[in-house]
């Protein structure tokens, strides 16, 4: 049976990845829920990673069409959770419990044993920051699983670390859990 993956999305320049990892996990049976950060709606359409998905995409925590509670009716519908990219942003709010948009709720929501999976991608200096960093390893201790960005050329132009990781390390981090 196919397994039913929550993709979390966030606002970072790398978002234009996630539509790859939608098409390759689609073409490989999976069913996906993507959840977008409100920010991220602002880099990208949440109508183009619709007609990638062939289904809603959510964003909003407050416009539910019918009476349900979207973060909890998604966190008890996924078995596998990923973040692709996330923010230092949102790697903030997972860390310390914040709840302000759908996506961290959701992500609050789940359970515990569900497989809760991150693939950072920021400016080096955001990535190295002892906050981040402190964020990082209180998510691995709260048994979330980290896939670290790479050195490379970041949107910036400069070389660092915190370049998104290549779709084929993300897709062999994830395997292991569909
Ligand atoms: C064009 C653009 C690219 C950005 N890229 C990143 C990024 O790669 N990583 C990151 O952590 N923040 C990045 N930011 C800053 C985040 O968008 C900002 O921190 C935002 O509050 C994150 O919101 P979210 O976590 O709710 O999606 C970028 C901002 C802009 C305008």
């Amino acid at each position: 049976m196919s397994k039913k993956i929550i993709l979390g999305v966030t606002a970072s320049v790398s978002i234009y990845k996630s539509c790859s990892l939608i098409r390759v996990l689609k073409k490989e049976g999976y069913l996906i829920k993507v959840i977008m950060t409100p920010n991220s709606t602002r880099l990208i359409s949440p109508q183009l990673l619709e007609s990638l998905t062939q289904d809603k995409v959510y964003v909003d925590m407050f416009s539910s069409y019918q009476y349900s509670l979207e973060h909890i009716s998604l966190a008890k519908w996924a078995e596998v959770s990923l973040i692709v990219p996330a923010s230092a942003n949102t790697l903030a709010k997972l860390a310390w419990g914040l709840a302000d948009n759908l996506l961290t709720s959701t992500f609050l929501a789940l359970p515990s044993s569900l497989p809760k999976i991150l693939a950072p991608a920021m400016n080096s200096n955001m990535w190295k920051n002892p906050l981040t960093q402190r964020n990082i390893k209180i998510l691995k201790e709260s048994g979330f699983k980290i896939i670290p960005p790479k050195k490379g050329v970041l949107a910036s132009g400069e070389k660092g670390e915190g370049v998104l990781a290549d779709l084929e390390d993300i897709l062999k981090a994830v395997k292991p859990y569909l």
